[in-house]
């Protein structure tokens, strides 16, 4: 298979130890991560190999149809293990994201207060809240997205928390509230962190400069 049609993607391990977790239950983060991330995966490679097969005699829906898919699923692999990735710690913000943070919001508890919000917005529904850190600017962002697909352009993801009810629901109903609490204390800040320092240098390689 050329590479650019890939198909041979594979599920990342969580990288925390799955009994781990403050308030989030094994049972909810395996099945998070073995079904919903994993069937990403999965489905990632079956439409990579559905488009090596396209060719001139392709119905164009069908073409379309695919495209819609492979991005649903390349970004809910992406966003999934960004997710996992920044769980596992103390939720105990410090270091160069806790400046950042305060630079660009007064006070990181003004952005916590805002990125809470936001998933609040998303309770009972569906979808992402991705902290990133914009290329073209370097600076910092929080977004919202319906869905897999309504991802800010040229954003690299610093802090990344899945709203779709899968990610709560087994282990508190439908109080989303209560799922913001236990994502908080399970962030990995330093991982965060590493992520920052990565975006910083890529954006500074981009052209960007914050504003
Ligand atoms: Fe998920």
């Amino acid at each position: 298979m050329a590479p650019a049609f890939g198909g041979a993607h594979v599920v990342v391990p969580l990288p925390f130890n799955p009994k781990s977790l403050n308030g989030i239950s094994e049972r909810l983060i395996v099945s998070h991560h073995e079904n919903n991330y994993g069937g990403a995966v999965k489905n990632l490679n079956r439409v990579e190999q559905e488009l090596s097969r396209i060719n001139r005699e392709t119905p164009p829906f069908v073409v379309a149809a695919l495209r819609d898919k492979e991005l649903t699923f390349r970004n809910s692999k992406t966003l999934h293990e960004a997710y996992f990735g920044n769980l596992g710690g103390d939720g105990r913000r410090a270091g160069a994201i806790e400046t950042a943070l305060t630079q660009a919001y007064e006070t990181s508890a003004r952005w916590e207060e805002h990125f809470r919000a936001t998933g609040m917005g998303l309770g009972g529904g569906s979808g992402w809240v991705v902290l990133g850190l914009e290329l073209d600017t370097g600076a910092l962002r929080t977004t919202a997205s319906g869905n897999h697909t309504q991802i800010l352009a040229t954003s690299i993801p610093l802090l990344v928390m899945v709203m779709y009810e899968h990610a709560y629901q087994m282990d508190f109903g439908a109080a989303a509230a209560k799922y913001l609490d236990a994502f908080f204390v399970n962030i990995q800040w330093e991982e965060v962190n590493r992520r920052l320092e990565r975006a910083q240098r890529a954006s500074a390689a981009w052209g960007g400069a914050a504003g």
